[in-house]
């Protein structure tokens, strides 16, 4: 997102970078593990004690990947690691550019400039910045498919201001109109994928755009603002990262690094109940250089404090009616959402999966009240139901606790505003940065990235484990079995019953990512299930396919050096559920982030995002760098999904 010594950095990283988290003093909460534990496929996860342990044999080893043999599962021969500035797929498949940052949803934009970009005019009438989750929706046969634009890079975006920030109000519009979200309408033709310019569904969404706050916390006082005393009424969805979709064919935008927006002109607040949520949020006087408070009073926390209290949540947009009112679900918490993956129970009710995406912070799930009856009424799925949060054994079970007044000391709409410390009062489980969640369509079970955690059970200089911004410890434990984390895993669970309904669920690890060929015989090789052929770190975005392949995208380090030597640029993989073989599908652009997935209703194309190339991508020398969409397909114009 940032420069930092000629570093891109994503948007996870410069929060990790700009908002140092406290330390605790407590060496009695350093507990060492002596675990053993059985995996789901009858393997042994053998943990040994200590800091730093993992798993061996939890999954079967696949040889077969390491010859360059296609696994039977899959459909293509896997590609190697590669560190150029373009895109690579397997054998037999193909891609284009569906869209790039600047493209034209409505024929009165002014054609993007290579050197200068977008001009604010056109902010609002241009596909947006920093590409991330999306969904494809079929509406009346029209293929409309809904994107999220994270977030944006100064350099880039505003290339008139070079290593300055933004300074005027007109760079900060620019800014925010070139955020939030995208419906458009697109359609195969024949020079292949394309939008539809003009559509009357195409949309864009912005950091301006009018919200509706609903669920428990709307109209609370600390959710009213001088423009809008209600509390119910609020202007504009933030860092619009992860994606999720409602059986009633509504789109869910996930509210990440909020945060960095915010800044002071002034004094910080002094309120306890406001400053301490800041400090568990990491609002402060500067946030991530956007420098929205010195031309927005809006973002000016000095002057109103409230306004990140209508910020953090998960926000549904219908797709099918562009004059809809997008709106806020405060019931399903507020935190950093990653993504929300929904499943539903045998008697229907809803469930929604989703992550917390900062060292040491959690994994939720809301359940509905009501069952989702198709066609009839949905308006209180989201916001009449329970939100609770995962904690994990060490013996591979689990449970969702459920973020209750009584549990947690706090009323219903004060939970809704300060999950994060509702979720400590309960003891939920410090993870290492849960990224997407995954529900698998053809079996009973959910998957969850977790993407690094460089200070899962490292000390501070004082001998002291660190901890959330919460205080709650990092240190190691079953789910989060390695110190000094960089590489991630992915975790597993089937909730009893079958039944994601059930408080009580059993968990494995489904890989540990690491490097065998640098780091043999320690916790860093990974999982049996990962090779020299199938390197990669950081598993961040995933989508489960109607065949129950895991689609696994990262967002790690792509030096291709020292502990992630033979990884290469970011990728997206596939994983197979049962036999946990992994193989790597798709490479992107150095610098880039693979982000984002989803297919055409035929599943005949998959829709890959590609988030801040590093090269001049895709457009070539003399260009800036354009976040695309990209349309991938079998020649044979076969299912790939
Ligand atoms: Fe925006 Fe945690 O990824
Ligand atoms: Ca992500
Ligand atoms: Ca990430």
């Amino acid at each position: 997102m940032k420069d930092v010594d000629n570093q891109k950095l994503s948007a996870d990283a410069w929060d990790e970078l700009n908002f140092p988290r406290p330390d605790v003093q407590d060496f009695d909460r350093v507990v060492e593990r002596a675990l053993s534990r059985r995996g789901f496929m009858g393997g042994v996860l053998a943990v040994g004690s200590g800091a730093a342990v993992m798993g061996t044999g939890l999954l079967k080893g696949t040889t077969a990947l390491a010859d360059g043999h296609a696994a039977s599962r899959f459909a293509f021969m896997p590609i190697a690691a590669q560190t150029d500035g373009t895109i690579h797929v397997p054998d037999g498949y193909s891609w284009n550019v569906l869209a790039r940052w600047g493209d034209p949803l409505f024929s009165d934009a002014t054609p993007f400039d290579p050197v200068t970009g977008v001009t604010v005019e056109s902010a609002s009438r241009v596909f947006g910045e920093n590409t991330d989750g999306m969904e494809l929706f079929n509406v009346g046969g029209r293929e409309i498919l809904v994107v999220n634009h994270e977030y944006t890079n100064n350099d880039v975006n505003l290339p008139h201001i070079g290593d300055g920030l933004p300074g005027s109000a007109e760079d900060v519009l620019t800014l925010q109109l070139l955020q939030g979200v995208t419906v458009m309408e697109i359609v195969e033709g024949a020079n292949g994928w394309e939008i539809v310019v003009d559509s009357p569904f195409n949309r864009r969404i912005d950091h301006n755009t009018p919200m509706q706050i609903a669920g428990p916390a709307a109209g609370h006082a600390l959710l009213q603002t001088e423009a809008d005393p209600t509390g119910t009424a609020s202007l504009g969805t933030f860092n619009n990262c992860g994606s999720g979709r409602t059986p009633w064919g509504t789109y869910l935008t996930c509210e990440e690094n909020f945060n960095g927006y915010f800044g002071a002109t002034g004094a910080l607040p002094t309120d306890g109940v406001v400053a301490a949520g800041y400090a568990r949020y990491g609002i402060n006087e500067s946030g991530f250089d956007y420098n929205y408070h010195s031309f927005d009073a809006r973002f000016d926390v000095s002057t109103t404090p409230h306004e990140p209290h209508r910020a953090g949540y998960i926000v549904e947009i219908d797709p099918a009616n562009p004059e809809s009112v997008p709106v806020k679900h405060t019931a399903l918490g507020r935190f950093k959402h990653e993504n929300a993956a929904y499943a539903l129970a045998p008697d229907g009710r809803v469930i929604v999966y989703m992550g917390d995406d900062e060292r040491g912070e959690f994994m939720y799930r809301w359940l509905s009240n009501a069952a989702y009856v198709p066609g009839g009424d949905t308006t209180t799925l989201l916001s009449d139901g329970t939100l609770s949060v995962a904690v994990f054994n060490d013996d591979m079970t689990g449970r969702w606790v459920a973020l209750t007044p009584e549990a947690t000391g706090m009323d219903a709409a004060t939970i809704a505003i300060f999950t994060r410390m509702a979720a400590s009062q309960v003891g939920a489980t410090t993870m290492d940065r849960p990224e997407w969640i995954a529900v698998n369509p053809t079996a009973v079970e959910a998957y969850c990235c977790l993407t690094n955690n460089s200070r899962r059970g490292v000390m501070t200089d004082a001998g002291a484990v660190r901890t959330n911004a919460g205080g709650d410890p990092m240190t190691v434990n079953g789910v989060n079995p390695r110190e000094a984390n960089n590489y991630g895993q992915i975790v597993r669970w089937r909730p009893m019953d079958d039944n994601h309904a059930s408080d009580a669920f059993e968990w494995d690890l489904y890989v540990m990512a690491g490097n065998p060929t640098v780091a043999a015989d320690t916790p860093y090789a990974g999982t049996a299930n990962i090779n020299a052929g199938n390197l990669f770190n950081s598993p961040d975005g995933m989508q489960i396919d109607n065949s129950g392949i895991i689609w696994i995208q990262t967002d790690g380090d792509d030096s291709n050096e020292g502990e992630f030597a033979g990884m290469g640029n970011n990728q997206m993989l596939a994983g197979d559920p049962v036999t946990g073989e992994i193989v790597r599908f798709l490479t992107g652009p150095n610098g880039s982030e693979v982000t984002g997935l989803t297919w055409s209703s035929d599943r005949r194309t998959m829709f890959v995002g590609i988030q801040h190339p590093g090269a001049p991508f895709p457009d070539g020398d003399g260009s800036l760098p354009r976040s695309s969409v990209v349309a991938v397909k079998r020649d044979d114009n076969a299912l790939v999904g």
